[in-house]
């Protein structure tokens, strides 16, 4: 069945204005569309009457690129499991439904337009240490002549899958940035290549994650909960070992 729907949308001109929420009707909506669909519908009406279109980050459409980024009715990519916003369906909402659509917030995300944020605060943080140093000179070994134990392979396997999307950080009552960070530390201290420069790494990026402003982590667990890809606090406590025993030895 067709929806009609009333949307509570964040408005905000850019980052120096006060932004407010502004009620929208959205009518005919097929519970086959995704979310970001049905904000296209929204963005079309608004065009045809002259208005501006509703700002809102996406990219990919399809869980891979983490742009996706709204809090809906009071939850980083709205009320389903393990999924973004742009997977998030219509079916999750019934005919009449009022929905709240807001910006992921946190100090060290300012909202730039609308529903859009800044998160370059993780890039910042993937620059001071998520990556490995590679000798390309011509003598590199195969990557596969280096065994792994499986069970390290798929723990650094999971902790990659991180798409960097923020909600962590919006869900977190103290804008924590841990499972995040934790989770680009883990995919590297689980393997040998990530050994080499694992002091540095998880050091550097904890540095740069309290430059950011981000808040510390109390063992609430809300980000494990809200995160599309199913992140494991165990990384939070892995990454604690690490910096524990970069900061001693
Ligand atoms: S840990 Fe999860 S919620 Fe946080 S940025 Fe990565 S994928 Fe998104
Ligand atoms: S738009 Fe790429 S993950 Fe949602």
């Amino acid at each position: 069945m067709n929806m009609n729907l009333t949307l509570k949308v964040w408005r905000q001109k850019n980052a120096q204005t006060k932004g407010k929420m502004v009620d929208y009707k959205v009518t005919d909506i097929s519970e086959h569309m995704s979310f970001l669909e049905m904000l296209d519908v929204l963005n079309e009406d608004l065009v045809k009457k002259g208005e501006e279109p509703v700002a809102f980050d996406h990219d990919c459409r399809e869980g891979i690129c983490g742009m996706c980024s709204l809090f809906i009715n009071g939850e980083a990519h709205g009320p389903d499991r393990l999924i973004t916003t742009c997977q998030l369906h219509m079916r999750k909402f019934k005919n009449g439904d009022t929905i709240y659509i807001e910006p992921f917030r946190a100090k060290a995300f300012p909202v730039i337009k609308d529903l859009i944020v800044d998160r370059m605060a993780f890039e910042r943080i993937q620059q001071a240490g998520g990556f490995i140093s590679v000798n390309t000179s011509g003598n590199t070994t195969d990557a596969n002549s280096i065994l792994i134990p499986k069970h390290n392979a798929d723990l650094s396997m999971d902790a990659a899958a991180c798409i960097g999307c923020g909600a962590c950080v919006a869900t977190c009552k103290n804008s924590s940035a841990m499972l995040f960070v934790s989770a680009k530390v883990s995919q590297f201290a689980l393997l040998p290549q990530g050994r080499i420069e694992a002091k540095e790494r998880v050091l550097n990026m904890v540095r740069q994650m309290d430059l950011e402003g981000f808040g510390n982590c109390t063992n609430t667990e809300a980000c494990e909960v809200e995160c599309p890809k199913g992140i494991s606090l165990e990384n939070i406590a892995r990454m604690n070992r690490e910096y524990l025993s970069a900061s001693i030895f």
